[in-house]
């Protein structure tokens, strides 16, 4: 995901200083060129050589003192670094970058640099709110550096209230985002429907499908990456809603019908990633069902087929992409399906593979495209394929 991104991580004196190693982990895990700077105040907290084996680089602590002559450290790495984040961000760095100073290797680095650069504060909740700590933050975002808010709880000295570093999944997140892309998808609303549709049987019994909703969660928080304004209709999944993204839960399909069709004409783009049951029960039993001796036979009838109604209603500049999870003669039904269903992209995946389809954090898809050759894609991670897909749409447009 992170492959070709060189990433430098300030890390400065608090005692949330110890999840840095965990970010630093979780980066270089990901294929990112992970480089850390700490201070003098970081390194009594925590060892160099931590951030060392974990980042499999040397840890660069000293304005004066260079390993490789020649080379000037804080140039060097401000310079070849894609995003630079500051985490724990002390009040004192802070407060050093809103006034400009540069009296250690970070503060220098932060001068230097001219990639985003991403604050994690973490410290006392008094000291966070303390006015001249609120002025600098808005200072500095007033300049454009980026923030992750701290977040509420109790912390290391006691107390509680805001002020403990953001959960590291945030600020992955946030590191991704402000990594990634341009917001080229800024003014447009994009729709994605995910997960999977739970039919009742009675009060108790659903049909519902293996749908774990990470491709569409990741095409949702994708859109909103790039700028999109994002309707996110969530069938059931058990992952965390995305933030920033207006998100309608649904249980059947016929919910997720009408979700999508009220919000239907405001939209540019709609993806439709949820897994929806073709069929429901005819009757729903209205108490739970007693079992018997014998066969129980339960009727199915059709559920509306969302996508197909969309394809009759989409209007010029409407951008229609679906998915198709089959488990044989994929091209074939692949290009069936775009032409009956009138879509602009339809993202095929073979559900026999073992790393493609539902549940895992990997796809491998074709797209098919109603009027070129398909192409195959090699095995991507779900949010990095939502990336492609919405590539895809941006060339469509
Ligand atoms: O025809 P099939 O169900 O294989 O098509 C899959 C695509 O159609 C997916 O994008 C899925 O979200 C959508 N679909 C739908 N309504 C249904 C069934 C599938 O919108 N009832």
């Amino acid at each position: 995901m992170l492959a070709g991104k060189v990433i430098t991580i300030g890390v400065t004196g608090g005692i949330a200083a110890y999840k840095a190693a965990d970010l630093v982990s979780l980066l270089s895990k990901n294929g990112a060129e992970v480089h850390v700077v700490m201070t003098g105040s970081a390194r009594e907290f925590i060892q160099p050589l931590t951030f060392e084996t974990l980042s499999g680089r040397p840890v660069v602590t000293d304005l004066f003192n260079f390993s490789e002559p020649g080379r000037i450290p804080h140039i060097d790495l401000a310079a070849r670094s894609q995003l630079l984040v500051v985490v724990p961000a002390t009040a004192n760095i802070i407060a050093k970058a809103a006034c400009a100073i540069a009296d250690d290797l970070l503060s220098t680095i932060l001068l230097a640099a001219t990639c985003p650069v991403l604050f994690c504060p973490a410290m006392n909740t008094n000291m966070y709110t303390n006015r001249g700590v609120q002025r600098n933050i808005n200072l500095l975002k007033e300049l454009g550096y980026l923030f992750v808010e701290p977040g509420f709880g109790r912390l290391a000295c006691g107390a509680l209230g805001q002020g403990r570093l953001a959960d590291l999944d945030i600020i992955y997140e946030e590191i991704i985002k402000s990594l990634w892309y341009e917001k080229d998808l800024t003014g447009t609303k994009v729709m994605v429907t995910a997960g999977a549709t739970r039919e009742a049987i009675d009060p108790v019994r659903f049909i519902t499908n293996r749908s774990s909703g990470k491709m569409g969660y990741a095409l949702a928080r994708a859109a909103r990456d790039r700028g999109a304004e994002v309707i996110l209709v969530s069938g059931i999944s058990e992952l965390k809603t995305p933030h920033g993204v207006k998100v309608l839960f649904v249980e059947s399909a016929r919910d997720m019908h009408a979700a999508v069709l009220s919000h239907f004409p405001e939209v540019d783009v709609v993806i439709k990633a949820a897994a929806v049951a073709d069929y429901r029960p005819k009757i729903t039993a209205e108490h739970k069902i007693k079992k018997s001796a014998g066969v129980l036979s339960l009727e199915l009838e059709r559920n509306p087929d969302i996508l197909l109604e969309l394809g009759q209603l989409k209007k010029k500049g409407q951008i229609l992409v679906g998915f198709a999870a089959e488990s044989r003669d994929l091209l074939r039904n692949a290009k069936e399906k775009i032409q009956k269903k009138n879509l602009d992209l339809l993202v095929a995946n073979d559900i026999t593979q073992p790393e493609a389809g539902f549940g895992v954090d990997t796809n491998i898809v074709k797209f098919v495209y109603p009027d070129k050759e398909a192409v195959e894609l090699p095995k991507l991670d779900k949010l990095e394929l939502a990336h492609r897909i919405l590539d895809e749409i941006i060339k469509i447009r």
